[in-house]
């Protein structure tokens, strides 16, 4: 069988399961490093990761469908996720999520057709206090306005 991940990937997720007093508790890890490598986490590697820990792919699916950082399908190389949740929404992400859309020229959702910036509003990011707030990858932003963002956006074009 064809590894949906490169053999280094294969060890490391070899390696967490050594941590683990349960297998399947190295789901959420083990999902990351595919995903670090590959930019998503597919039906084929959902399979893969099920059968590595010992647990059903619609055991994986439900998780990887559950929490809003695992993508099913490819994203912009900068997948930017936009709070929506009232704290952001009452300090201005509606107004953030609007100037992102016409800078990027996309609508929630969706990613650029040069692949570089997807655009996602998400529920709470766990940084009411720094509201309106956003996330790049695994990079947190806040608090923004316009103008904070243009710069942003600057220097990842
Ligand atoms: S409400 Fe936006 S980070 Fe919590």
């Amino acid at each position: 069988m064809t590894l949906p991940v490169r053999p280094e990937t294969d060890r490391r997720i070899d390696e967490l399961l050594g941590v683990f007093p349960h297998k399947g508790s190295a789901l959420l890890p083990a999902l990351y490093l595919v995903q670090e490598e590959t930019g998503q986490v597919s039906e084929e590697s959902m399979e893969y990761v099920a059968g590595k820990l010992g647990v059903s792919p619609a055991f994986v699916a439900g998780v990887v469908s559950f929490y809003t950082m695992f993508h099913r399908e490819p994203v912009g190389r900068h997948h930017v996720q936009v709070c929506r949740t009232l704290p952001c929404a009452l300090r201005g992400a509606n107004d953030l999520m609007a100037h992102l859309k016409t800078r990027l020229g996309i609508r929630d959702g969706e990613t650029r057709a040069d692949g570089k910036f997807s655009l996602v509003s998400v529920e709470c990011l766990g940084a009411c206090d720094r509201a309106p707030f956003i996330q790049i990858n695994d990079r947190e932003y806040g608090p923004l306005d316009a103008a904070k963002m243009d710069d942003l956006l600057k220097r990842l074009e």
